[in-house]
C-alpha cells in the first residue's frame, strides 16, 4: 500500500501512478485517491470489483435493476465517477463480463445513487473475506 506522503515528502518525490486496493467495500484507500486526485496522480484500485464478491446489498441490488445493469457495473461506474485520475482494470477471463465492464463506462450514476453507494460502507456493508 502506498501510505499517503508527508509534505516534505511529497517535494522529494515523482510519484507516476498509485495502485492501493481500493473498491466500492474497501475505502481504506480514499486518502490517498484524494491526494492523487489533488496532484494528478493516476491512481489504479487494486481489486477494483472486490475480486467479484461484491455481495448483495440493497441499494447496490436497487440501482443495478432500476438501471438495467448489473451490480459489477455499478460498482465500475461508481470507482470511474470517483475521479478522473481513478483507471480501474477489472480482471476477468469472460467475454461476457469483458463486454459489460466496457459498457459500464457509459453508465452516468446519478449524485442520490452516487451518495446512497458512497454510504455503503458507513452503513456496515464490509468486504467479504
Ligand atoms: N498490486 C497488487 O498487489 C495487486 C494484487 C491483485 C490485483 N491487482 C490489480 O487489480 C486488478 C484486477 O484484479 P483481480 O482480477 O484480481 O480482481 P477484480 O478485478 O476485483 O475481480 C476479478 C473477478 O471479478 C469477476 N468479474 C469481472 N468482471 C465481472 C462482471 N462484469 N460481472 C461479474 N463478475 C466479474 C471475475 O470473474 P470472471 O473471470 O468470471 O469474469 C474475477 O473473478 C488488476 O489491475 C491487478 O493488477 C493488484
Amino acid at each position: 500500500m502506498f501510505p499517503l506522503p508527508s509534505s516534505s515528502e511529497h517535494r522529494r518525490w515523482t510519484v507516476a501512478s498509485v495502485q492501493n486496493r481500493y473498491n466500492l467495500l474497501e475505502r481504506e484507500g480514499e486518502d490517498v485517491l484524494q491526494y492523487c486526485s489533488a496532484h494528478g496522480i493516476p491512481f489504479i484500485p487494486w481489486f477494483p470489483l472486490q475480486r467479484g464478491r461484491l455481495g448483495s446489498d440493497p441499494s447496490l441490488s436497487k440501482i443495478a435493476i432500476r438501471r438495467g445493469v448489473t451490480p459489477h457495473q455499478v460498482a465500475l461506474a461508481w470507482l470511474l465517477q470517483k475521479s478522473p485520475v481513478v483507471l480501474p482494470i477489472p480482471g476477468t477471463l469472460s467475454e461476457q463480463h469483458l463486454k459489460e465492464n466496457l459498457a459500464a463506462t457509459d453508465l452516468r450514476l446519478d449524485p442520490d445513487e452516487i451518495r446512497s453507494l458512497d454510504a455503503m460502507v458507513n452503513h456496515g456493508v464490509n468486504a467479504p473475506p
